[in-house]
């Protein structure tokens, strides 16, 4: 009798424990959404998928971005089954970001910065799907792009992936210490820091010579952010600067970067901003460029 009853208590603890390990597979399958909210905040999909009209809803794409190629538009990337992405599966959604692939296989133009997004892991990017789900739906339909002749095709993009674009997840390197790694991973694969940073060739693709040497970018100048330049300021004053956007001197860091810091890099944990800056004081320097 007590045999029975022990072995009842032993198969019930054993189905506990069987239901708790199915769903926290699951639950890892499927992601962690609270997890993903910080990736997209590190990550700034927020900017390039809002418009920038007064109650935009979050997500609902429309922002404008200009280019020398033309004008994108960040699409609706809401769950919204007809005006966003609500019919994608995590599949689709990790071949956009590594890849730079549609679901039906048209490549994506590179101003969706996917040749940084390439280096995610995969655990980010199903918690960056578990958040995106879970996203407000805007019907908003996505705004076509105002594409010059002949950068309007997207077949082209092959070719010019074939040349410039290095599918990752890319392991650190090795000899970099841990907030180094850590801080490459935020500021490239994230943060997608080197994107405004660092000049384009004619063709749209960063120079890896000039990487993080400074760069125009709609209009702005986005500053050396190599110690050549950034060696002026201390750890303290450079984390005052990403983290309120005020430099010493007094300067505000405008357009583009604004957002930077509101939507990125004042949300950052304090172990992830210090990772950030160590990445930058370990930059190799780049000459500032004659402007
Ligand atoms: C610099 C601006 C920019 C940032 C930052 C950005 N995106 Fe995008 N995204 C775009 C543009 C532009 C497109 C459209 C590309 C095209 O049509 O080829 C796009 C396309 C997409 C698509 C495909 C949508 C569709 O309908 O096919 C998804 C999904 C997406 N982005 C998700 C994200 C996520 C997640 C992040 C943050 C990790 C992010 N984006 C950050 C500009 C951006
Ligand atoms: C969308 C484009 C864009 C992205 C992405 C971007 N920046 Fe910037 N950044 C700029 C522009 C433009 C300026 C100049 C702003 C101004 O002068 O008002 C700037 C300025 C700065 C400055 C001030 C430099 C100085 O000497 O004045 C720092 C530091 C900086 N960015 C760091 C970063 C880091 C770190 C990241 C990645 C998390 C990043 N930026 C991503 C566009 C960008």
């Amino acid at each position: 009798m007590f045999k029975a009853i022990f072995d009842l208590r032993a198969l019930r603890c054993l189905f506990a424990a069987m239901v708790l390990l199915l769903a926290g597979g699951v639950a890892q399958a499927q992601g962690d959404a609270r997890k993903g909210l910080y990736i997209s905040k590190a990550a700034g999909c927020v900017g390039c998928h809002t418009s920038e009209a007064k109650g935009a809803e979050a997500y609902a794409g429309g922002r404008a971005l200009k280019t020398p190629f033309g004008t994108f538009y960040g699409p609706n990337i809401t769950p919204h089954p007809a005006a966003g992405i609500g019919k994608w599966s995590l599949d689709d959604f990790r071949r956009a970001i590594r890849l730079g692939e549609r679901p039906d296989g048209a490549h994506y133009f590179p101003a969706f910065p996917y040749p940084s997004f390439t280096a995610m892991s995969d655990g980010d990017i199903a918690d960056l799907w578990a958040y995106l789900r879970s996203v407000k739906l805007a019907d908003t339909p996505s705004k076509a792009h105002e594409l010059r002749f002949p950068f309007g095709f997207r077949a082209p993009v092959a070719v010019w992936k074939w040349l410039f674009f290095n599918p990752g997840p890319v392991a650190a390197a090795p000899a970099a210490s841990t907030a180094v790694a850590r801080g490459a991973y935020l500021a490239g694969a994230l943060g997608h820091c080197a994107e405004c940073h660092t000049p384009r060739n004619f063709l749209g693709a960063l120079k890896a010579s000039r990487r993080f040497g400074g760069a125009e970018i709609e209009g702005k100048y986005a500053p050396n952010l190599t110690p050549v330049r950034l060696k002026k300021w201390g750890d303290g004053e450079l984390r005052e600067v990403l983290t309120t956007g005020m430099t010493p001197d007094g300067d505000v860091l405008a357009a583009a970067m604004g957002e930077v810091v509101t939507n990125t890099l004042s949300q950052l944990t304090p172990e992830d901003l210090a990772a950030m800056i160590a990445y930058l004081r370990a930059l190799p320097e780049v000459p500032e460029e004659k402007r």
